[in-house]
């Protein structure tokens, strides 16, 4: 079957509203903190991307029963000690990382061995920085080269730990947070900022968590052994999904858009103080709080003009899955741009920092790489005509949706693999694009 598209002429002038759909990390976390809670738990606007279906196939394969009704998940949790886990069962988290991740933190008292496996791209990405932490409370771990598949046994005599998060890791911090949940006693967290959902839903859910917030760490001791009930949760829109409408917008013509309804935690929101520094001028509308997530409109408007930046590395964490769009604007902004410290993006579903460096020379851009650290010569005049073949062997969502967003704002005409991987994280990305007026075939 075809699995890619091609694009031979820009965007036409658009004026829209549109909603993404829900926020990925957070879906992610609302399924795996309902299995553990007591009782019926209702998730409304769950992402229903392949990352967050296989995160309900395995607690399914954990005991935990779930049901779609209408617009909402339930899902049918025993409390904290509720897994029914059985000899030889095999977890596939396919392609998330974020799953693979956070479900070992709740797995570290299983009685019976557990095997977490993933697709090809999850097969390379480096566990240790998650078995590491995770061994120190008593859990087991059996791999090879500290990567997936890997077995865990966890241990009824759990200690608390302290652990320290260098890396601005979310996935590590929350990681170790569920398994704390699972321990008695209080575990202690300095951790490197980065997306504060897990320190958020803990709080909705009434554990025992404090958080100091200095400026670039934050420290947090979480008690285990609260038993929570059950939860209802409004997932709001990916900030993440947003990004490729943002950027579309601001490259196009004589556009403008609103997207309704997208989470703009801080720690989430890198991308829009970057855009701004570089003349983006995008803009918050209707802002509230639910949750204790921070939810708003965004109103974006084309620009013809755009600033280079010397990004700030405090923005590396907030701004991490983002990256590949911002190059896109840093691209056609006057003068160079620096980014520095971006080795976590080579650590993604593909190696998103040397794959962005190849596009951006492919369609004419010159790049300079030290190390982690880039200048990219922006070409406000870059308008393509050539042929683009992006094969994206690695079968990278964000590639390829950047690949789209890229496709119809430079010119050109674009054969883009593997359109089928925007099932991932954003099944709805070609069916709104197109509702904007893009020619896909
Ligand atoms: C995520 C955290 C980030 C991000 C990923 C989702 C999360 O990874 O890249 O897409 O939901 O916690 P790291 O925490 O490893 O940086």
């Amino acid at each position: 079957m075809k699995n890619y598209i091609t694009i031979k002429d820009k965007i036409k002038k658009f004026n829209k509203k549109i909603e993404v759909s829900g926020d990925k990390s957070i879906s992610i976390r609302c399924v795996l903190l309902a299995s553990q809670a007591i009782g019926k738990s209702k998730i409304y606007n769950l992402l229903e991307s392949d990352d967050v279906l296989n995160s309900l196939r395995s607690i399914k394969k954990l005991g935990i029963e779930y049901k779609k009704i209408k617009n909402y998940y339930e899902i049918y949790g025993f409390g904290i000690s509720g897994f029914n886990t059985h000899k030889k069962t095999v977890i596939n988290a396919g392609n998330s990382g974020t799953f693979a991740r956070l479900i070992l933190g709740l797995l570290v008292d299983s009685k019976n061995q557990i095997e977490v496996k993933g697709d090809q791209s999850l097969s390379k990405r480096d566990f240790s920085r998650i078995t590491e932490p995770l061994s120190l409370f008593g859990a087991n771990f059996f791999s090879e080269k500290k990567k997936l598949p890997l077995k865990i046994t966890g241990t009824e005599f759990l200690r608390p730990i302290k652990y320290n998060e260098e890396l601005g890791s979310a996935q590590c911090k929350s990681a170790v947070m569920l398994a704390a949940l699972k321990t008695a006693g209080i575990t202690k967290i300095k951790a490197k900022k980065s997306r504060n959902h897990t320190e958020l839903l803990f709080r909705k859910l009434g554990v025992p968590i404090k958080i100091i917030k200095k400026a670039n760490y934050d420290y947090i001791e979480v008690k285990g052994k609260y038993n929570f009930k059950g939860f209802e949760y409004h997932v709001p829109g990916d900030i993440s999904s947003s990004s490729f409408f943002i950027v579309l917008t601001l490259l196009s013509r004589n556009s403008s858009l609103t997207i309704k309804n997208v989470n703009i935690n801080n720690t989430r929101t890198g991308i829009i103080h970057i855009l701004n520094k570089m003349n983006a001028k995008i803009l918050f509308k209707n802002k509230r709080k639910m949750n204790g997530e921070l939810i708003s409109d965004i109103l974006i408007k084309s620009r013809n003009r755009f600033k280079s930046i010397n990004c700030p590395k405090k923005y590396n964490s907030s701004a991490i899955d983002e990256f590949l769009v911002i190059f896109l604007v840093a691209a056609k902004a006057e003068g160079v741009s620096t980014f520095s410290e971006l080795d976590e993006l080579n650590k993604k579903e593909s190696p998103r920092l040397e794959i962005a460096i190849n596009f951006l020379r492919k369609i004419g851009i010159k790049v300079i790489r030290n190390k982690n650290d880039i200048k990219i010569y922006g070409n406000p005049y870059l308008n393509l005509s050539g042929n683009y073949i992006i094969k994206n062997f690695m079968k990278d969502h964000r590639v390829m949706m950047m690949s789209t967003i890229a496709a119809l704002t430079l010119g050109g005409k674009w054969k883009i693999y593997d359109a089928s991987s925007s099932k991932t994280s954003f099944p709805e990305f070609f069916k709104i694009i197109k509702k904007l007026g893009a020619n896909i075939f």
